[in-house]
């Protein structure tokens, strides 16, 4: 049986803990003695990946939440939960994994009639942030990690007619999806300029998950299964994440990407900042909030 390593106890919340590399970074994070808060899409998928961590170290701290990330009224109800659980247990959140994600092949529309890959790949994590920036701002060093993709390079976007049904191409909305994660993370940064709670994104390189196979079919599925065999394991991959995660509170850096544990260049579409402002108004249209809402006490 592994044995829990104590370290000083983090909060991290992550999302999409019931597979690939939010599961394999969960059991890390548990394997560290980590206070994890772990989110996955439903309480059988929950179940099994807290077995299978646990059956490894039985005295995991860790707790798994459900929620349809796809839903606003669902991640909002999540922060809300999330919250109440820290209040119980005393705790502030130190770090929050923005690492949810869906690969659609077909157009797909949420229940707020959203596209999908936009609403689960950038807008639950953008309104998860906003949520629970509160209890990351009580953290000497609170973190907002949120897991993007080397495919956000060469693509751009007109926010304003985003997840638009007129000529969906699986492939560009995820790309899409993977570049707002980055034009996020650097307005969170402007906006946070002030607060000890930085953002960072990251890129996992290639992974050997199952991602590409879940909601495709035929040639996808199969050229997925094919090229995914030469990624890296989800818990090599998971170095980055864990990584930035364990840094002290005074670790300084200007870098805002990393990739293998190291600084990496951002797309040039990620570093403009009118879309960096645009996505987020956007954003906080879309999910019902005033556009300073980092500032309008809508945190929990
Ligand atoms: N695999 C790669 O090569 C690769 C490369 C670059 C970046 N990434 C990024 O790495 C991250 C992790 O991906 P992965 O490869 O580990 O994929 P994965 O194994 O499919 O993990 C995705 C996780 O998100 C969950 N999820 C999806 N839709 C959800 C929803 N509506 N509500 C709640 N949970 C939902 C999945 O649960 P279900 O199984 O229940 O749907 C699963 O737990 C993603 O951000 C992805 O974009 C992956």
């Amino acid at each position: 049986m592994a044995t829990i390593q104590q370290t000083p106890r983090k909060t991290v919340l992550i999302t999409g803990a019931t597979s690939g590399l939010g599961l394999a970074a969960s059991e890390e994070m548990a394997a560290r003695g980590w206070h994890v808060l772990a989110v996955g899409r439903d309480r059988d998928t929950c179940d099994q990946a807290e077995q299978a961590i646990r059956a490894l170290y039985p005295a995991a701290d860790l707790v798994y939440f459900t929620a349809d990330l796809a839903a606003q009224r669902e991640v909002n109800h999540l922060a809300e939960t999330v919250c109440d659980h820290l209040d119980r247990e005393q705790r502030c959140l130190d770090v929050l994994i923005n690492n949810v994600a869906t690969f659609r092949t077909w157009y797909t529309v949420t229940e707020d009639g959203l596209e999908m890959q936009f609403a689960v790949n950038h807008l639950a994590g953008f309104l998860l942030s906003v949520r629970l920036l509160d209890r990351l701002r009580q953290s000497p060093a609170g973190r907002i990690l949120t897991v993007s993709s080397a495919s956000h390079k060469h693509i751009r976007v007109d926010w304003a007619r985003i997840g638009s049904a007129r000529a969906y191409w699986g492939l560009i909305a995820y790309k899409q999806s993977k570049l707002a994660n980055l034009l996020m993370t650097r307005e969170l940064n402007r906006r946070l300029h002030d607060s000890p709670v930085k953002a960072y994104a990251v890129d996992p390189g290639l992974i050997a998950t199952g991602i590409g196979t879940k909601h495709t079919g035929g040639l996808v599925a199969w050229f997925w299964r094919r090229r995914s065999r030469q990624g890296l394991s989800p818990y090599q991959s998971a170095c980055t994440l864990i990584w930035l995660s364990k840094m002290p509170p005074d670790w300084q850096s200007d870098a805002w990407y990393f990739a293998h544990c190291r600084p990496a260049q951002p797309g040039r579409n990620a570093c403009s900042e009118p879309d960096a402002r645009a996505l987020w108004a956007v954003s906080a249209r879309l999910c019902g909030l005033p556009d300073d809402c980092l500032n309008g006490g809508v945190s929990g």
